[in-house]
C-alpha cells in the first residue's frame, strides 16, 4: 500500500514532477519511421506535452510544439516544405530547432523587420533506430540514443505493434514485476474462456502453478525468475530469468514491450518484435519495418482478450486511469512490484539531487550494441506455438496471420515471420527441423 502522495509521485509525468523529470532523462519511441513515409506530419503527445512530428522534403525530422505561436492552431495540419514545417493558417514556417524562419505577410510589409528572429518554439531532437523514431525531452547534454540489441541486429525481421491505453504507464510496468498473473490470467482464465465458448483450443499460456519467484537488481534494471511445479532452477526461466529494463520496458525473448507515458492517464504500449531466422536461412531484406495496431477492444466495445497482451491490457485498463494504490493489499506475489517501486523512488531521488539515473548512456564505445540476456534464444520463433487462443476465424493458417477478426486489424505476432521464413527456407533448400 502507498500513500496517495507516494502514488502521485510515482505516476505523474508532467514537466517538473519527480517522475516527469526522471522520464525526461530517457529517449522515448514516438512513431514507426514508416508511418511518416505515409503521412509526413503526426500529432505526438508525450509526458503531457503536445507536439507535432514532421519530416520535411529534405528528409529532416522535427518535433516541435503542436500549436503555432502565431494564433495557436494545430500544426499537425501543416505543410512540410524543403526545410521545415509551414503552418497552414498564415504560412509561418519553423525549422527543426523550433526557430521561425519565415513570416510571409510580415516580411512583405516589413522587408527589413526582424520579428521572426524573436519567435522560437519548443523543439526536441529526433533520431531513427530500428525502424522507429525516438525523442528526448530532457536537459542537455543530450545522452546517446541507446543501441539495444534488438534495434541493431542484422539478418532479422522486425515489426512494430502499438496499442493506445487509457491508463497510467505504471500499471503496465507493475504487471511485468508480477509473474504469478501468468498462471491465472493467461492460463486458468484463458482455459475458462475456451471452455465457456465451447471451443477446442490452446490457452494463451499453460496453467501450471508457480512454486518460487525471485527478483534482483542488475545493471539495466531487474531480473525476474520463476519456477513452476514442473520446472526446476536449471530451467531458463530461473537460470536466466528475464529482464525488466529500467525505467519502463520489459524484454521477453526477442521482444521489447515499451510503455511510453502519453500523460498521467494514457500510455502507448509498443510491441517491438524481432524474428531471427532458423539456422541456415537468410532473413529477407526489409525495406522498412512494418507496423500494425494491436487492438485493445473489439467492435462491440469488449476487450480483445484472445491474445496474451490483450489479456494484460484488459487488466491494466480496468485498474482505472490511475490505480488507487492507497487501497491495495499487497501479498507475497508482489515483492517484485515493491522492489521496482523502491528502485523508481531511488532513481527519482538521484535526479532531484542532480545525479544521472540508471540506463543513461554517454560513452559511444559501449553503445555500439547493448546486449541483454534472455530466457529464450533468438531463432526460437520457428518452434513457438501460436500464442493466441485460436477462436474461430481468429487465426488464418494460410497466411499465418493472427487477426482479430471482428476489428479487421492484424496482430502478426511472429506468425507472418514464421511463414516468411518457411518460404525463405524452401527457396534456399534448407530443411527445417
Ligand atoms: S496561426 Fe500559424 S501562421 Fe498564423
Ligand atoms: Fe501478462
Amino acid at each position: 500500500m502507498l500513500t496517495t502522495e507516494a502514488n502521485q509521485r510515482l505516476t505523474q509525468v508532467g514537466k517538473g514532477t519527480p517522475m516527469g523529470e526522471l522520464m525526461r532523462r530517457y529517449w522515448h519511441p514516438i512513431a514507426p519511421t514508416a508511418e511518416l513515409d505515409e503521412r509526413p506530419t503526426k500529432s505526438v503527445r508525450l509526458l503531457g506535452e503536445d507536439l507535432v512530428l514532421y519530416k520535411d522534403r529534405k528528409g529532416t525530422f522535427g518535433l516541435i510544439d503542436a500549436l503555432c505561436p502565431h494564433r495557436r492552431v494545430d500544426m499537425s495540419y501543416g505543410i512540410p516544405e524543403e526545410e521545415g514545417l509551414r503552418c497552414m493558417y498564415h504560412g509561418w514556417m519553423f525549422d527543426e530547432t523550433g526557430q521561425c524562419v519565415e513570416q510571409p505577410f510580415e516580411e512583405t510589409v516589413h522587408p527589413d523587420g526582424r520579428f521572426k528572429e524573436k519567435v522560437k518554439i519548443a523543439a526536441y531532437p529526433v533520431e531513427e533506430l530500428g525502424g522507429m523514431l525516438w525523442t528526448y525531452l530532457g536537459p542537455t547534454p543530450v545522452p546517446l540514443l541507446p543501441r539495444w540489441d534488438l534495434f541493431v541486429w542484422d539478418n532479422v525481421l522486425r515489426d512494430i505493434g502499438k496499442t493506445e491505453l487509457n491508463c497510467n504507464w505504471l500499471q503496465c510496468m507493475e504487471n511485468s514485476l508480477d509473474p504469478v498473473h501468468l498462471e491465472w490470467l493467461h492460463g486458468y482464465w484463458s482455459e475458462y474462456m475456451l471452455k465457456e465458448s465451447g471451443t477446442d483450443g490452446v490457452p494463451t499460456a499453460p496453467w501450471h502453478r508457480h512454486t518460487k519467484i525471485s527478483f534482483e537488481p542488475f545493471e539495466h534494471g531487474i531480473i525476474k525468475r520463476r519456477t513452476y511445479t514442473d520446472t526446476t532452477e536449471d530451467d531458463p526461466e530461473w537460470k536466466n530469468g528475464h529482464p525488466i529494463v529500467f525505467p519502463n520496458w520489459l524484454r521477453v525473448g526477442t521482444n521489447f514491450q515499451m510503455r511510453t507515458p502519453v500523460d498521467d492517464t494514457h500510455t502507448i504500449h509498443w510491441h517491438y518484435d524481432v524474428y531471427a531466422p532458423p539456422a541456415g536461412v537468410p532473413a529477407p531484406k526489409q525495406d522498412f519495418v512494418p507496423y500494425y495496431e494491436a487492438p485493445l477492444r473489439q467492435d462491440d466495445g469488449s476487450f480483445a482478450v484472445d491474445y496474451i497482451i490483450g489479456q494484460d491490457t484488459m487488466a491494466w485498463v480496468t485498474q482505472g486511469p490511475i490505480a488507487q494504490r492507497q487501497l491495495e493489499k499487497l501479498g507475497e506475489s508482489d515483492k517484485g512490484i515493491i522492489l521496482y517501486r523502491r528502485m523508481l523512488q531511488e532513481e527519482m531521488a538521484k535526479v532531484e539531487e542532480g545525479m544521472e539515473p540508471l540506463n543513461v548512456f554517454r560513452d559511444p564505445g559501449s553503445n555500439e550494441i547493448i546486449e541483454l540476456f534472455q530466457e529464450r534464444a533468438p531463432g526460437v520463433i520457428m518452434k513457438l506455438p501460436p500464442n493466441t487462443v485460436p477462436l474461430p476465424g481468429q487465426w488464418d493458417p494460410a497466411t499465418g496471420d493472427i487477426s482479430v477478426a471482428s476489428t479487421g486489424k492484424h496482430a502478426p505476432v511472429g506468425l507472418r515471420a514464421r511463414t516468411t521464413y518457411q518460404a525463405a527456407a524452401a527457396e534456399a533448400g534448407v530443411k527445417l527441423a
